[in-house]
């Protein structure tokens, strides 16, 4: 585990960058930018204040965006800049960050998601002002507006009282020589260096110009002239602040101070789930999908890769909380096999690239025969998000390893909540404790990622083998097949997924010594047929690892090493057992040296069939 100041560092969302001294700030914020660029982004923008406040932005790279608008015509020594990840509404020039608000005065980068934005913008609208995009962070810079009555700090701590969510934000107005940065949930650090101070979501940006930072902490703010920083809390109380030096180099910061970026996004988990949740579930589930979705009569689901497993546990999921049949298709078959399908049926297409060709035709083959269809998709703005007729945005933030790991475990909570939210709409009561549940699947998580060197020192007894099955029941056979995923495509060991009861119809012919066998056996629904299957391998000499809930003391018997999970209910479980599969297949693939973000033959997006 890397140290704490690392972790907090990355947002997993979009970047922010500001400068505030004697030099022009354009061409710094400019190059600061770039240093964000590894974190994935779809759009750019920055904006400075001269005589003038000016603001460039545009969806693209930002050497695109550079090239189309010239950030060096921007002249002035304080300034913001932003790379925006999109979360709500498509990635295009209007939606980029910075944002301003009605009479042009100030100027707004934000990182995070307001989650009662639609409240505060009704609100605002009915006042008067005028929103010019689809995004929840223009109502930060109206309700900054609003406040403004000539103490720009005060104006921006109101604003923030009153928003729910999370953020990470740098401001400048036109009549103050400062930025006021804040933050809650999201990162910010400030650097300084002499006469000049600088500001950023991520320590990397900034790096080459001070190793000195000061470390804002939930809730507060901070106004930044050059060379001089006060920080308050939202009530206008002084808070001290030391000044930290940082002693790492730029790669280990890049990675949050993880060797890699798959471990990096595995330790994120609890965040992101944290990001599909937000306002999204309370008593109730609030999904804002488009159209009445209590008339369908059928669900299928398409997919491909992980995304397919996630696809099978949403059929467990959508058939025993909603109660409406479902059906899973790889979408390289759906597209080619003629499908019956029509208009009383869902086609829910996922995907986290919103890219993939397969998906995409599968998506268009539905449409043209007359089903409704949802993505369930982790890149705003992709084609099938734009493609179809509604959908669920997973907020996993960029994944930038091959392997696929925050946004499965985010496309299963998405499945979760749809499979409640289906059960809503049919005018059926919610199962308080699933919603609880979900709930509490962050902390879980992070309780297993802890076990993380127990999992390491398996994955050193066992990283010699040439063969591994894995093996699970019910809703945790799909995590046998994405353990079994995860581990092929990353460490290039053959490994096979398989429903345990399936394993005496052939698989069982392969057990000897050699031959480690994960098995999924939590307390649950098949619970006691697992540990049968267990006892059938540990009578042919098969070494068994057990995922297993903390306190069953009987698994010790018969698994050679045991992970413990914390209990759950079944219909939670795989986002829990998951993560020592992915832990376990990340460390065999590092300790056999190979280049585990880049696996061979593999691409991030598959754009061809
Ligand atoms: C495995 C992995 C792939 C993808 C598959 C679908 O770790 O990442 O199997 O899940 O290529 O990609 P998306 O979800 O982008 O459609």
């Amino acid at each position: 585990m890397p140290n704490k100041s690392l972790l907090i560092l990355g947002d997993i969302m979009c970047g922010i960058v500001g400068y505030i001294g004697p030099r022009k700030a354009s061409p710094i914020l400019l190059k600061c930018l770039k240093r964000l660029e590894y974190r994935g982004y779809d759009s750019a923008g920055m904006a400075v204040l001269n005589s003038s406040l000016d603001v460039i932005k545009d969806s693209g790279k930002i050497d695109e965006v550079d090239t189309k608008h010239d950030f060096s015509k921007l002249g002035g020594k304080i300034g913001i800049a932003h790379t925006r990840w999109a979360t709500h509404g498509e990635p295009n020039m209007v939606n980029a960050h910075p944002h301003t608000a009605c009479n042009g005065d100030l100027a707004l980068v934000h990182n995070g998601i307001i989650e009662n934005y639609s409240t505060l913008r009704d609100l605002l609208e009915s006042e008067g002002h005028t929103f010019q995009t689809d995004t929840d962070t223009e109502v930060l810079a109206h309700l900054i507006e609003k406040f403004y009555t000539g103490n720009f700090m005060g104006a921006v701590s109101k604003a923030l009282i009153k928003v729910r969510g999370t953020y990470g934000i740098a401001v400048i107005h036109r009549n103050h020589e400062e930025i006021i940065v804040a933050r809650n949930g999201s990162p910010l650090i400030i650097g300084v260096k002499d006469d000049e101070t600088f500001t950023a979501s991520d320590a990397s940006a900034i790096l080459e110009h001070t190793k000195k930072m000061i470390y804002l902490e939930d809730k507060e703010i901070a106004s930044i002239k050059a060379g001089k920083v006060t920080v308050k809390n939202l009530f206008d109380k002084k808070i001290d602040k030391e000044v930290e030096e940082i002693g790492w180099d730029l790669d280990q910061i890049e990675k949050g101070g993880f060797k890699h970026f798959m471990l990096k996004e595995i330790f994120e988990q609890p965040e992101s789930l944290r990001n599909v949740m937000r306002g999204r579930i309370g008593k109730t589930i609030k999904l804002s999908v488009n159209g009445t979705l209590s008339d369908c009569r059928r669900i299928i689901i398409v997919a491909c890769g992980t995304s397919w497993h996630s696809a099978l546990i949403g059929r467990y999921l959508i058939e025993s909380i909603a109660e409406i049949p479902t059906e899973v298709d790889y979408a390289s078959e759906f597209r080619y096999r003629e499908p019956l399908v029509g208009k009383n049926d869902l086609v829910v297409v996922i995907s986290q690239s919103g890219e993939t060709a397969d998906t995409l035709a599968a998506l268009k083959e539905a449409k043209k025969r007359g089903a409704k269809t949802m993505g369930i998709i982790n890149v705003v703005g992709s084609t099938i998000a734009r493609e179809a007729d509604t959908g669920i945005y997973i907020h996993a933030g960029p994944e930038i390893g091959v392997a696929s790991t925050k946004a499965y475990t985010n496309q299963l909570v998405a499945l979760m909540l749809l499979a409640l939210d289906l059960r809503q709409s049919n005018g059926k009561t919610l199962d308080s404790n699933i919603i609880s549940e979900i709930r509490g699947l962050p902390e879980k998580v992070d309780h297993v990622l802890k076990q993380n060197k127990k999992i390491k020192a398996i994955a050193d007894a066992v990283a010699d083998h040439s063969n591994f099955l894995y093996l699970g029941r019910g809703i945790n056979y799909p995590t046998a097949l994405e353990g079994a995923l995860k581990l092929k495509e990353i460490s290039y060991i053959h490994a096979e997924g398989y429903p345990a009861a399936e394993m005496k119809h052939g698989p069982i012919a392969l057990i000897d010594e050699n031959m480690p066998i994960v098995f999924i056996a939590n307390k649950g629904k098949g619970y006691d047929k697992i540990i049968s299957n267990m006892e059938e391998v540990k009578a042919r000499r098969g070494k068994i690892i057990a995922i297993a809930t903390e306190g069953d003391m009987d698994i010790k018997r018969l698994a050679d090493w045991v992970i413990r999970v914390p209990e759950t209910m079944d219909e939670v479980s795989p986002v829990v057992n998951i993560i020592p599969l992915q832990l376990l297949a990340y460390y065999i693939a590092d300790r056999k040296g190979l280049d585990v973000d880049k696996p061979r033959n593999l691409a991030k997006s598959v754009t061809v069939e």
